[in-house]
């Protein structure tokens, strides 16, 4: 294993990314951690990452004391290097030619980072994002590439396995990157590279199972991803010692409900709650216009709903939850100095204190893509491994104004036309999201002989890696005429069809 110590880089994650796709297990851990801890974390070697912060900065954040006692090999990247070499004897300085973005390295030496990818005398892009360098080596130190704003680019103490990059080998700006970090961590660490989702199965499922023992474990399912890959896996773990809750708040596309009591009852044998909640729902939400109150309401009846199924149950001691690594590391956060911020980390909003409850959390240690691929590896269905992330709020909040059960049957009509439209184009794994919008709005359309006058609706597709951003699919005119023909035709109420073309920001995704 490799710990990452992280300064409070934007890409932090990305280093624990691509090690992970090499098959080394790894942890993000602020820079603030003990050399106690991590020496009692056994990893193979560390990477130091980059941060906005500058070694000149009056509260720096610094190395753990003691660190380079501990004897292991050591990759700084970027602010990480160059605090490195600080401590080690060398110099950092701010120079005015600062550089951002693609720049190149000339390859001087060879160094193990190297190995089977770079060769002296080459000339590699790289991504550069730096106002401080390193202007003096370490003693035991040699520059084995140079850039233009970095005259020690990349540097090595073979003999101590201390590196350090300039630029950022974690992003894809870096073409040959993975391939170096893969040389520190396999080549320089010593990193077998055999953590899998199979290895990562097995032992998750022993640890459920020391914990769990013989208690009884209750798990929310809602049909999206990390619900239902916590649940498969802790059922394949304890089985019927696990109840799975499934509320279904009438805000659901078309056939969901049947689908997910289809797949975890019928198909996967997990015992099932299922709890028609929709009358409870949609009464509470009569009227409610205001986007914020729609999704008050519907937090506090999930929580309220789960909590009355949960207690008819009974005797439960364990709660399950899908919550993933991205919500439980600790950022490094510089807004007035650097400071350790821990995200609450609780999706269904307190409810594990409320219900004096001790959490199960077999998902935490991964990314999502890494859920999706265990998904996969423990015989989740691919139509439910690889699903568009659907908001807690659901249909309720592509309803601008009130909502009704003919508001949503109709919504609903409309949602699963676009969306077999794209799967049958085979674009859905293309896109991020995709749904429809039905549209306060009533327009005069013309219908055979007749005047019609209905409702409008809006259609929506987007691109993007982490629902921060997000860019305007660029489907085909064929496509668009061909979906919008369909739902004119063939869903009575709807006389016209839009497609948003606005990226976020300055749009959300969703309208509401
Ligand atoms: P926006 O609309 O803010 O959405 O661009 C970004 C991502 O978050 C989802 N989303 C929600 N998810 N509860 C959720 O669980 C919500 O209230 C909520 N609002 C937006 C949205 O679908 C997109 O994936």
């Amino acid at each position: 294993r490799i710990l990452i110590l992280d300064f409070g880089s934007q890409v932090t994650q990305l280093i624990a990314r691509r090690v992970r796709e090499s098959g080394v297990y790894c942890e993000i851990w602020p820079f603030t951690a003990s050399v106690e801890k991590i020496r009692a974390f056994g990893p193979r070697g560390i990477i130091l990452s980059g941060s906005p912060a500058s070694v000149h900065d009056a509260n720096a954040p610094a190395l753990p004391e003691g660190l380079f006692e501990l004897g292991l090999p050591v990759l700084g990247i970027c602010y990480g290097q160059q605090a490195m070499c600080q401590l080690l004897g060398g110099k950092v300085e701010t120079h005015e030619h600062r550089e951002f973005g693609r720049a190149y390295v000339d390859v001087a030496e060879p160094c193990a980072l190297f190995h089977g990818v770079w060769h002296v005398g080459a000339r590699e892009q790289v991504w550069m994002s730096h106002g401080d360098r390193v202007t003096a080596l370490p003693p035991g130190f040699r520059a084995v590439a140079h850039s233009e704003g970095a005259p020690y680019a990349i540097i090595a103490d073979e003999a101590r396995k201390l590196y350090g990059v300039q630029f950022h080998p974690e992003v894809v700006h870096t073409p040959h990157g993975a391939a170096l970090l893969r040389n520190f961590t396999h080549g320089v660490a010593g990193c077998k590279g055999n953590w899998t989702m199979a290895s990562f199965r097995d032992l998750e499922m022993a640890r459920i199972r020391e914990q769990v023992c013989e208690g009884r474990v209750i798990c929310g399912l809602s049909g999206g991803v990390d619900s239902s890959v916590a649940a498969k896996l802790i059922h394949d773990a304890i089985g019927d010692q696990l109840t799975c809750i499934f509320v279904d708040p009438g805000i659901l596309r078309a056939g969901e409900a049947e689908e997910v009591v289809r797949t975890f009852r019928d198909e996967f044998n997990i015992r099932l709650v299922h709890r028609d909640a929709s009358d409870l729902f949609l009464n509470a939400l009569a009227g409610v216009t205001d986007p914020e109150v729609k999704r008050k309401t519907i937090g506090r009846l999930f929580i309220e709903v789960f909590e009355e199924e949960a207690a008819k149950l009974g005797g439960a001691q364990f709660l399950a939850q899908g919550t993933l690594y991205p919500d439980v590391i600790e950022s490094v956060s510089f807004s007035g100095g650097p400071s350790v911020t821990i995200k609450s980390h609780h999706n269904v909003g307190g409810l594990p204190e409320r219900m004096n409850m001790q959490l199960v959390e077999p998902l935490r240690e991964l990314f999502k893509d890494e859920v999706r691929a265990l998904g996969r590896e423990i015989g989740v269905p691919e139509r439910i491994v690889s699903r568009h992330p659907f908001p807690g709020p659901g249909l309720a909040i592509r309803i601008p104004g009130d909502i009704t059960r003919e508001k949503l049957d109709l919504l609903r009509k409309v949602d699963s036309i676009y969306l077999e439209e794209i799967r049958k184009a085979g674009l859905y794994d293309e896109i991020w999201q995709a749904f429809a919008v039905l549209l306060p709005v009533r327009t005069v359309g013309v219908m055979g002989d007749g005047r019609t006058y209905d409702q409008a609706c809006a259609l929506r597709a987007v691109t993007s890696t982490d629902g921060m951003t997000a860019e305007v699919y660029p489907f085909s005119f064929d496509f668009l005429n061909r979906v919008a023909g369909r739902i004119v035709n063939e869903v009575r109420g709807i006389n016209r069809v839009t497609y948003d073309i606005t990226s976020k920001p300055p749009g959300t995704i969703e309208w509401e």
